[in-house]
């Protein structure tokens, strides 16, 4: 019941809270008006407008068909769908947004949209700032997990992909006025620490003094116990009954289990620091607490039943049924993800909870929001709120095509692949001469943006469902889709603003953006689209729209750039402008990207 009175529709809000920014939803609006005036008595059409990808307008509105459909067999002055989408443009109301109307084909209604108010908008968003360009979804709250290693595991590409998928997902979502709980949900409870933590004795008498260096590698440790785990069976039995004695609490138990996580966090942050990602850890443990109570709910609502010894919950549709108490009573994955989400949904609030693993999760995932669903945890239709979501992704490979793997060693530690991608990206800078030229922390600087950010727009550009190939030479060549082509691009674009010696500041208040030239034009209505993409990307949680968003930007500008004349011609200052607002969108583009823009190449 509490939870029913949270659940609003998408599309109610989204009429309260208008953007600014989106040119669709704006344009939403005013066929809203048109389509009421036309068929006053279907008052709950949806206007669906999209943007063209005919050379007929830049944005149509394609009710016409499906309201024909609707009203054909009743009374109406209309002989078929040509004809409503002429009445849908007739009644359009006037607005300074559109330049001229035409309708093509079965009904479509083409907007050509006004020049002078493309501009207008861009020279707004230059003085107002372009957070007024910030998407308005129907969500206050929201979770994303991601990242989510393991302890004493090791931390691999699949935890870089949902490091670097989750943070841009995270970043468009607070972008978008979203509050975001952006949490790391990291195994650090389970079985493997029983062993673990013997070993850890075994090893280290003066164990609480033990650091990360004296440990050394945590995956190289996690092997070594594990070897002595299934070669000695004394210390299995001893292994086994300190799970027990962990989970029941016992000081020296949790103590050791702490130092653990510890030196494995170290681990972690490194990588976090590398990358610029912000993430707050609540891990599996934090969750064992609430568990027992979350069953007895599922179990008083018939949810849950016994087989072969275990406890489980059968889902329609799948023919393994979802176990939440193993057969030796102890609790498991799922068992904490029914807990999180109820943790999430009834203490943190949130109303989207998303979640970014590979693609091999999907099915657990699917029968844990199913569950949940049957429990009365999310309303029963799809698009309403609160809901969750999983974020699957494919597999990075290597050259050979097969799951990334280095040359001698089984996993690709994380920082190394990192510090790789630096020093590549340093040594292209000194190749062309810029350690002479730069400071060593501008080379340092322009190295690890490069370097990182290469990493990270090589993985989100791809469908994040595809697998991908790592590729170094790919990634960081200076031609083609890539970070490095782009950040080339931006700082570029900062350079003729500089050189032309003007004062871009005062020309936003002073000067007037002009689209006179196709390519300008062109340029310009890229730019207002930036807003719809974000949301775009938000509302399918797909960061790769943002990447061809900012990809085609970068076309656009060279186009522009190469027929237009900037500097020293008569419409100077308002190509600066167009030269700042491509240069500000860019900048919001890498931002939400985790990318650091460069100023100077
Ligand atoms: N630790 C898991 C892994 O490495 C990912 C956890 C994802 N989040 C969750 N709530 N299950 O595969």
């Amino acid at each position: 019941l509490i939870l029913a009175s949270k659940v609003q529709s998408v599309s109610t809000m989204a009429k309260e809270e208008q953007n600014v920014g989106n040119v669709k939803q704006q344009l939403a609006k005013l066929f809203e008006s048109a389509l009421n005036a036309t068929v006053p008595n279907e008052p709950d059409v949806e206007p669906l407008v999209a943007a063209c990808t005919a050379k007929f307008g830049d944005y149509q509105c394609n009710n016409a068909m499906g309201l024909w459909s609707k009203i054909k067999g009743k009374q109406n002055e209309f002989k078929g769908p040509p004809a409503v989408g002429q009445a849908i443009m007739r009644n359009l109301p006037q607005s300074e947004m559109v330049e001229s109307c035409s309708v093509a084909g079965p009904g479509f209604v083409n907007v050509v949209l006004s020049k002078n108010w493309i501009a207008k908008s861009l020279q707004k968003m230059l003085i107002d700032g372009i957070d007024t360009w910030a998407p308005r979804l129907a969500i206050k709250r929201a979770v994303v997990d991601f990242s989510s290693p393991n302890i004493a595991k090791e931390m691999h590409v699949g935890h870089l992909r949902s490091t670097i998928i989750g943070d841009t997902l995270a970043r468009m979502l607070e972008f978008s006025h979203v509050e975001v709980l952006r949490r790391n949900h990291v195994g650090d409870w389970g079985t493997q620490f029983g062993m673990l933590i013997e070993f850890l004795f075994e090893k280290f008498p003066n164990w609480e003094d033990v650091t990360e260096t004296a440990v050394g590698d945590l995956q190289a440790f996690y092997k070594a116990s594990k070897q002595r785990f299934d070669s000695d069976p004394e210390f299995k039995e001893k292994a086994q009954k300190a799970v027990v004695r962990l989970q029941g609490g016992e000081e020296r138990y949790r103590k050791a289990w702490a130092q653990i996580c510890e030196i494995s966090r170290n681990e972690f942050n490194r990588v976090y620091q590398c990358l610029g990602v912000h993430i707050e850890e609540k891990g599996e443990s934090f969750y064992n607490p609430y568990i027992p109570e979350v069953l007895k709910e599922l179990t008083s609502k018939n949810l849950v039943e016994d087989s072969q010894g275990a406890r489980v919950i059968f889902i329609e549709g799948f023919n393994i049924p979802l176990i939440v108490v193993k057969s030796d009573g102890g609790f498991n994955y799922a068992s904490t993800d029914l807990a999180a989400l109820w943790y999430r949904l009834n203490e943190e609030k949130a109303d989207w909870i998303i979640y970014v693993t590979d693609v091999g999760q999907q099915q657990h995932f699917d029968m844990v929001f199913r569950a949940a669903k049957r429990a009365g945890w999310f309303p029963a239709e799809d698009n309403t709120y609160p809901k969750a979501s999983h974020v699957g992704f494919g597999l990075v490979l290597g050259e050979d095509g097969k799951r990334f793997r280095t040359r001698n060693t089984e996993v690709v530690r994380l920082v190394d692949l990192l510090d790789e991608a630096k020093s590549r990206s340093k040594t292209a800078l000194i190749d062309r001469g810029k350690d002479v030229e730069w400071s060593e922390e501008e080379l340092e600087q322009t190295a690890e943006a490069v370097g990182y950010g290469a990493v990270k727009y090589a993985d989100l550009k791809n469908n994040r469902l595809t697998n991908y190939t790592f590729n170094f030479d790919q990634m960081l060549n200076d031609k083609g889709n890539t970070a490095v082509y782009l950040l080339y691009a931006h700082a570029r674009i900062c350079s003729i603003i500089r050189k032309s010696g003007k004062d871009v500041e005062e020309l936003k208040n002073t000067g007037t953006i002009v689209l006179d030239h196709a390519d300008e034009r062109a340029l310009g209505l890229h730019l207002l689209q930036f807003s719809e993409i974000v949301e775009e990307g938000c509302t399918n949680l797909l960061p790769n729209v943002l990447c061809e968003y900012l990809y085609n930007l970068s076309e656009n500008f060279t186009r522009f750039y190469s027929n237009c004349q900037v500097v020293g011609s008569a419409e100077e200052t308002s190509r600066l402008l167009l030269c700042e607002a491509t240069a500000t969108v860019m900048r919001k583009c890498f931002h939400l990207l985790g990318i650091v823009p460069v100023y100077k190449i």
